[in-house]
């Protein structure tokens, strides 16, 4: 166990020993609310002018962060004792200069966007996070933010610490993106308004949607177009103002993920999960685990707020390998690591293709997914940026050591994976799942998994 490193708020490190489950998973449940929806609520709401009430926030450490930031730039921001949260928005071009270093903690989404609101105000602001945080890779905004206007000081290979000088008069940006990133894409179009002009972006792939969906709900006319190779086309007009617009924020399929292969996998299973957020360019996963045979059904299909949500019904199911397209990447970035415990359970070799973004979470989650597999006895491979799982059909030896690097998901995987797993699974740290799904143990532990935490 390493005692240097601390969770955000700076916990100690909290390991757990993960043991087979006895019984079936069985009941309804709700995951807590979409990361990504509940950054972007709390970061529109503060550009715009009047009061936002939102329901269904995510309050993990991750959102909790970008609520601290905003109100340092000046939103005035309260928790109701009902849940609900409400925002005092300070307008477009209105944000006051923060008077303190803004801590990111773990979340790359508060940085990236963040970013672009913070270049298109002219003022000096400075930006850090924890240490993974601090490792990961921000030039791919900092390289399209500067040509606003803006300057941007940080340390070697453009990581955290960020100092950004924001521009007095930020230019419009025309951009297409290098890599399929909803993150660099929501940057753009975040600076874009309180730009002069029309922002455009390009994305070859299409990534999450939330920022566009949300622009439109707090009143920006925004503009999508597909292109003829499957990508799209974003545009904007700077200079718009947002109107305060309640937002529910539907449960998070990415925390889902961890719910659903685990009662995919645990013999004689069956859940409802109620209220999660089904947007196409999310449920990557869930497509990928009906064909391999996971009885996953939709029920209650409806629009909240601009986003499709239902309910999901999940069975147990024998599951069988399955080539997962490049393609389908960005709709299921985040949700590789439950899904080669999935990959590990079931007959025959699996292959996921196309994973170079993995290496630049959290962690390199290329590198923690296979030794997580390989630490508990389940060989792998790579070809390039494929990962290949071979299947043990129900039969994961179990038994190592998992090293989460500060990373929520690869500790909420080999939870998964020691609930199915032979022999019990050490898990260096469980600290981190506070950043995206608090009380993780406390669900599992009611629809019956029986956890030691
Ligand atoms: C997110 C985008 C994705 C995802 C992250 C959340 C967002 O990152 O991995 O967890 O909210 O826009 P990238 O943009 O780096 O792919």
């Amino acid at each position: 166990m390493k005692q240097s490193e601390t969770s955000p708020s700076g916990a100690a490190v909290r390991p757990l020993r993960v043991s087979r489950v006895q019984s079936p998973l069985t009941g309804t449940t709700v995951v807590p609310g979409d990361k990504s929806i509940s950054h972007r609520s709390l970061m529109l709401s503060a550009l715009a002018k009047g009061t936002t009430h939102i329901t269904g926030l995510l309050e993990g450490e991750d959102v909790l962060c970008t609520a601290d930031a905003m109100r340092a730039l000046g939103a005035v921001i309260h928790r109701h004792a009902d849940g609900s949260w409400t925002v005092e928005g300070r307008g477009l071009g209105q944000l006051q200069e923060p008077a303190d270093v803004l801590n990111m903690g773990n979340s790359g989404t508060s940085a990236r966007l963040l970013s672009g609101i913070l270049a298109s105000h002219n003022m000096m602001s400075v930006m850090t996070g924890d240490a993974s945080l601090r490792r990961r890779p921000m030039k791919r905004v900092i390289i399209p933010l500067s040509e606003t206007g803006a300057r941007f000081m940080s340390r070697e290979g453009g990581r955290l610490p960020l100092a950004i000088q924001g521009s007095a008069e930020p230019k419009a940006l025309e951009y297409r993106l290098p890599v399929a990133s909803a993150q660099v894409k929501s940057a753009i179009l975040l600076s874009g308004l309180n730009a002069k002009g029309e922002t455009r972006v390009e994305e070859p792939v299409p990534t999450r949607d939330h920022t566009e969906n949300m622009l439109k709900h707090f009143g920006v006319q925004i503009s999508v177009e597909e292109t003829s190779a499957g990508g799209r086309i974003i545009r904007l007009q700077g200079g718009q103002s947002l109107k305060a617009a309640d937002v529910i924020v539907p449960g998070d399929p990415s925390s889902a993920a961890f719910i659903v292969v685990a009662s995919l996998l645990v013999a004689g299973s069956e859940v409802v999960i109620e209220n999660v957020g089904l947007n196409v360019l999310r449920t990557g996963l869930f497509d990928t685990l009906r064909e391999m045979g996971g009885q996953i059904e939709v029920l209650n299909q409806r629009i909240e707020a601009g986003e499709p949500t239902g309910d999901l019904r999940v069975k147990a199911s024998a599951l069988r390998a399955v080539d997962v397209p490049a393609e389908r990447a960005s709709s299921m970035i985040d949700e590789y690591p439950v899904l080669s415990v999935a990959a590990a359970y079931a007959e025959g070799v699996s292959r996921f293709r196309g994973l170079g973004e993995l290496r630049v979470k959290e962690s390199d989650r290329f590198a923690s997914t296979i030794a997580l597999l390989e630490v508990n006895g389940v060989r792998t491979s790579v070809e390039g940026d494929d990962l290949i799982v071979h299947g043990t059909k129900g039969a994961i030896p179990g038994g190592g050591c998992v090293g989460t690097h500060m990373d929520h998901r690869l500790a909420m995987s080999a939870t998964v994976l020691g609930m199915v797993a032979d022999q019990p699974v050490e898990v260096d740290d469980t600290t981190f799942i506070n950043t995206s799904f608090p009380g993780f143990f406390e669900l599992l532990n009611r629809i019956g998994a029986g956890l030691a935490a």
